[in-house]
């Protein structure tokens, strides 16, 4: 972690990329707990909420959040979408937007549609550092379906169901 503290000084955007584990992934808690010394701790009251700045030298002026998951819906990110959003506000800096991939694994036998995905991550990576944003379209595009609701959850427990009976899974 020392050797990443000046890179995390100097950087503009801090990304945090992590997926979905009930909600959150142990190390990524354990790496944003040691953001703590990038955070000065003045604190100040706003809209009801004790928050902090970052440390002068500090040079992050966006975060971004960048998470795949499992699961169908977008609603599975929420915690972790909520962490991040929180770790913004805490240290006063922008939250610029979070790149969700839900059922992330089907980019595998989706060879179409995972090319197309794959561009529109570049594509929002050349509009969060040219316009310190990224669009809608671009973030619908990467976080699009690629099986039905019913299909996913019907293959999960198919799978489930065949290993509790002894069956190799699909
Ligand atoms: C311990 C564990 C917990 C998970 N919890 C969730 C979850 O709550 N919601 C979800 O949509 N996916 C969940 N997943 C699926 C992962 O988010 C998904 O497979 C992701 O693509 C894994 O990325 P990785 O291969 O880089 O670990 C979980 C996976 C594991 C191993």
């Amino acid at each position: 972690m020392q050797m990443l503290y000046p890179k995390l000084r100097s950087a503009d955007i801090l990304v945090l990329a992590t997926p979905v584990y009930i909600p959150l992934l142990g190390e990524m808690q354990n790496f944003i707990n040691r953001l703590c010394p990038l955070i000065e701790p003045i604190l100040e009251k706003r809209d009801g909420r004790t928050r902090a700045r970052l440390h002068e030298d500090v040079k992050i002026r966006k975060i971004v959040l960048v998470s795949a998951s499992g699961w169908w819906e977008k609603g599975n990110f929420g915690t972790v979408l909520r962490i991040a959003e929180e770790l913004a506000e805490d240290s006063s800096v922008e939250f610029a937007g979070a790149i969700l991939r839900p059922h992330a694994f089907l980019m595998d036998e989706n060879k179409e549609k995972a090319e197309i995905i794959i561009d529109a991550l570049k594509q929002a990576g050349f509009q969060l550092v040219k316009e310190g944003r990224m669009t809608d379209e671009v973030l619908e595009t990467i976080s699009q379906p690629l099986i039905s609701e019913e299909e996913l959850r019907r293959r999960f427990n198919d799978s489930y169901r065949k290993v509790k009976s002894g069956q190799k899974p699909n």
